[in-house]
């Protein structure tokens, strides 16, 4: 089936849906998905669907914060916009300060009334510390997200980071901090249970061995004050997939004789970003990357292929850290990921990092959720980089202009797994071939997940051939569906993106799709991630 054939811009969507309905009648189906409702993977913990907001370019300041007296609608200084889309998809979880912010951030400078706190040359930028702990909260509360904190090990003491625990959970009449959290706005306790303890420590975070940086971790993490909770701890892991580093670092910390019981460590973060680009030429770091919009089809699916080896990285981390905590007590904390291009499509040149969202991008961030729910039972926590005015974002904002990326619908779509059982589920598609600096290559023709909670079932697809339909029997083994809707994200454009002028060039439609039963037949439009949502039963 040729793309040619089909979709003219999103407006020609409800078309293609048109056309598979027709086609699923009257071909065969190239493609085939099994969904095995008897096979439990386990329950996909909502914070997979977090979120990471670094102190870095206009992450906080023109992105989630406004300030209080701005003409911008915002709830107490916070951009409302945001606010009403993350609770939209239902964000369940935020990590602040940093990345490599958090490494050089006292989190001292930004409590107390705002305008005694002190201006830092910080780390990215100038930072005023407007936006500190008290705001951070604020934030996460009114979202509804549960707070993950990234502690300064670089360049502060495991003191300094029992006085932060301190500020946050200690009861207001007992300790001086807690006092002061209560005058700053919140008699209660913060009650934040996430702690990473540093930032990429084998690099920005302190240049640290694994041995150095477990010694780190034993002493921050060593006799923390609990105030009434446990603290759940993330370790730094490996950059990318240097498998030494978690080798190292499992050693050092969980062997021997002085070896910590892995059930103090709730999580193991992985960085995976999607950046080099330039199929084995270079591992430069600004040589490699692509354009966000200037691309062709040979970079259309190196981004997919590159971003897919977070999986291998996920496995390889699991079996190591296996091998010291056998009942792996210890879960994977996949924290920073996305694409990451060059500089030049900044919506403001004060923006750093930020770069535009294409459908690309999109299928990159479904592929990557795909991944983190068909392994649920390793996955702790999951952070897409960055938010809002960065990397992998969700939302586009300056001043009074607001926007949300193709992202945002990924997440809006995927929310229905959030909490769900994931099933084991087998897709099976014609590869899609095309040419890879003049070699024949192949990538995956269809992938995804599934998960039922007790009355739907999500099937959430890539399709990634750039201009294919992809027509598939969905075989459900152990259930029935009475109906079935399908929600899709696509575009005649494979650079398709929402500007400020053209806010709504892509977006989602929803149809009910015709069939019931345990087969069901649908054709996935080119280029394209789709959700069907079927009532069982
Ligand atoms: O997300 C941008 C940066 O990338 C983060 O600060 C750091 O952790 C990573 O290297």
């Amino acid at each position: 089936m040729k793309r040619r054939t089909l979709l003219k811009g999103a407006a020609a969507l409800g078309a293609s849906l048109l056309f598979s309905r027709k086609s699923a009648s009257a071909s065969t189906a190239d493609s085939r998905i099994e969904v095995l409702l008897g096979e439990p993977v386990g329950t996909i913990s909502p914070a997979i669907y977090g979120h990471f907001t670094e102190m870095l370019g206009a992450v906080v300041y023109d992105g989630i914060w406004v300030g209080e007296g701005s003409k911008i609608p915002n709830a107490g200084g916070l951009r409302k916009a945001v606010l009403d889309k993350l609770r939209q998809i239902k964000a369940p979880m935020i990590r602040w300060p940093g990345g490599c912010f958090a490494d050089s951030y006292d989190w001292a400078d930004g409590i107390g009334a705002p305008a005694k706190r002190l201006e830092r040359a910080a780390f990215w930028r100038g930072e005023p510390n407007t936006f500190g702990t008290p705001e951070f909260m604020r934030f996460c509360r009114l979202t509804g997200a549960e707070p993950y904190f990234a502690a300064n090990v670089r360049s502060l003491s495991a003191l300094a980071f029992d006085r932060w625990i301190e500020y946050c959970n200690a009861p207001a009449d007992k300790s001086s901090l807690g006092r002061m959290r209560s005058e700053d706005g919140s008699h209660e306790p913060y009650n934040v249970k996430y702690w990473g303890i540093g930032n990429e420590a084998w690099g920005c975070g302190g240049n640290l061995s694994p041995a150095e940086y477990s010694e780190e971790f034993r002493k921050f993490t060593a006799w923390t004050p609990g105030y009434g909770g446990p603290l759940k701890f993330i370790a730094v892991g490996p950059n990318s997939d240097d498998l030494d580093w978690t080798e190292q670092f499992c050693r050092a910390t969980f062997a021997g004789k002085r070896a910590i019981h892995p059930k103090s460590v709730f999580g193991w973060s992985i960085h995976h970003y999607t950046w080099n680009l330039s199929r084995g030429k270079t591992h430069d770091w600004d040589a490699a990357k692509g354009d966000a919009l200037q691309f062709d089809v040979q970079d259309w699916y190196e981004v997919f292929r590159e971003g897919g080896k977070v999986e291998n990285i996920m496995l390889s981390n699991w079996d190591v850290l296996g091998q010291f905590d056998p009942d792996h007590n210890i879960k994977l904390v996949v924290d920073e990921y996305g694409t990451w291009y060059k500089p030049g499509t900044e919506v403001d040149r004060s923006h750093s990092l930020e770069q535009q969202i294409t459908l690309r991008d999109a299928l990159l961030t479904a592929q990557t959720l795909d991944i983190f729910n068909r392994h649920a039972e390793k996955m702790g926590i999951g952070a897409c980089a960055q938010l809002i005015n960065c990397l992998n974002s969700l939302f586009l904002s300056h001043e009074d202009k607001f926007i949300v990326t193709p992202n945002f619908f990924v997440f809006d779509m995927y929310q229905a797994h959030q909490g769900a059982t994931a099933v084991r589920a087998e897709f099976s598609a014609p590869q899609v071939s095309y040419q890879r600096d003049n070699q024949a290559s192949t990538f995956w023709g269809l992938n995804g997940s599934a998960s039922f909670t007790s009355k739907t079932l999500t099937v959430t697809v890539v399709n990634p051939h750039a201009t294919e339909a992809r027509e598939a029997e969905i075989a459900l083994r152990g259930g029935s569906a009475s109906s079935v809707e399908a929600t899709v994200l696509t575009n005649s454009d494979i650079h398709a993106h929402n500007t400020f002028d053209r806010p709504d060039s892509v977006a989602l439609l929803s149809q009910k799709v015709p069939g019931s039963g345990s087969s069901i037949r649908y054709a996935f439009a080119p280029a394209s991630v789709t959700k069907l949502s079927m009532t069982l039963g």
